[in-house]
């Protein structure tokens, strides 16, 4: 059987953790990526810290074209579709591109794979679909519902999976559900490089502390929480990647179709954001400052995962402690201050 994996969007973030750890356990990879919010140089540091070239195409999952051109020349086992647009704000201010990106660019990648006969999908879908959760931890029966485009677009193309898998019970599409990413790869070589002024937490302490950002807003301290910040469910990126590749291996071992089977990947264990901040400070050794502001719009108190199902069907855990998230995000934000336009 093949060991061949098509990536979409495998030059960004979690893509490119995914890529290192497919590569240690004996998956090939061709990495598909229109580098809209990702940089070469990310393929240039996975292709050194794995030895050897990785086989990249620019493009766009919205070009069946191109998707075609791509499929005829290789023989893929599966997908992991990574590619997509992610910030919450922007997503409330461009719906269109958002949808358009996100669900009709998955349609495609849908369709050329149907065509070509590739029926193994993993995608990267969010805790966010599950909105304000009832009852913690969230398991992955927890009602779905979503307040932005951005969660909607992960909704939707989850529903057309469900769809897809009973007209077609052929199909093995595993929606993966993230809870909050954070972490580099240990070598700090590659790691999440935002645009602009990140919007995201761990990202942010980065900044403040190697002395980018003043200081720390932190959104809320009246949550009902164990100190009134908001409680996320943070993973180290290198266990999310784990997770892709145990993920494939389940369906490599399967006799018969899967369908549609959606699986949450977090640690279990809810940290609060001053929680964060102190890890982080202590480990990195700088000051953090932050000053508390009113709540951010859309947030919630609380999300964390039951990991369970990862557990018993994938055999996968995650690992990682909090202080080795913020030890290995420091590692990369103090050697590349400037993220991949620091070379190295
Ligand atoms: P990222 O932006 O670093 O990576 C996404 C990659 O997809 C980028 O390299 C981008 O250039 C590429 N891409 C976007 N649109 C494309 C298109 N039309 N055609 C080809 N390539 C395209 O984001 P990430 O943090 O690595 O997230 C990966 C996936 O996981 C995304 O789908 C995201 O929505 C999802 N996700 C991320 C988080 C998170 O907090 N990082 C949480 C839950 C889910
Ligand atoms: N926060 C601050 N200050 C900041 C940034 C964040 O206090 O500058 C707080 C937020 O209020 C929240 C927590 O830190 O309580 C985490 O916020 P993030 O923006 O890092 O993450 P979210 O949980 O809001 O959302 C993230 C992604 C979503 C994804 C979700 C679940 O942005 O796309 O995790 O995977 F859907």
């Amino acid at each position: 059987m093949t060991k061949k994996i098509l990536v979409t969007g495998g030059a960004g973030y979690i893509g490119s953790h995914t890529c290192i750890a497919l590569h240690e356990a004996g998956y090939d990879i061709v990495v598909y990526d229109n580098l809209s919010n990702s940089s070469s140089e990310a393929i240039n540091r996975v292709s050194r810290l794995i030895g050897q070239p990785i086989e990249f195409i620019e493009g766009d999952i919205r070009d069946a074209e191109s998707l075609r051109q791509v499929f005829s020349a290789h023989k893929f086992f599966g997908v992991i579709h990574f590619a997509g647009l992610k910030a919450v704000g922007e997503s409330v201010a461009k719906p269109l591109k958002y949808y358009d990106n996100n669900v009709s660019g998955t349609i495609t990648l849908l369709e050329v794979m149907s065509e070509y006969d590739v029926k193994n999908l993993v995608f990267s879908s969010s805790a966010t679909v599950y909105g304000d959760p009832e009852t913690l931890p969230i398991d992955e029966s927890s009602k779905r519902s979503c307040t932005n485009p951005y969660g909607q677009s992960k909704l939707t193309v989850e529903h057309i999976l469900e769809d897809l898998a009973v007209s077609n019970t052929s199909w093995n599409l595993i929606p993966l559900r993230y809870f909050n990413p954070v972490g580099a790869h240990s070598s700090g070589q590659i790691g999440e490089d935002p645009n602009d002024i990140p919007n995201n937490l761990m990202p942010y302490i980065s900044q403040v502390a190697v002395g980018k950002l003043a200081k720390l807003n932190i959104f809320g301290n009246d949550y009902p929480t164990v100190d009134g910040t908001g409680v996320r469910d943070f993973i180290h990126v290198t266990d999310l990647a784990q997770g892709h590749v145990a993920a494939l291996n389940y369906l490599k071992d399967q006799s018969s179709s899967v369908g549609f089977l959606p699986i949450n990947l977090g640690t279990g264990k809810g940290t609060s954001v001053v929680e964060l901040v102190t890890a982080f400070s202590k480990v990195s050794g700088q000051d953090i400052p932050y000053q508390f502001t009113d709540r951010r719009a859309g947030d919630i108190a609380s999300c964390y995962a039951s990991a369970d199902k990862a557990k018993s069907l994938l055999g996968w855990q995650a690992k990682l402690s909090i202080n080795e998230m913020c030890q290995d995000s420091w590692r990369w934000q103090s050697m590349n201050p400037n993220g991949y336009k620091d070379k190295v």
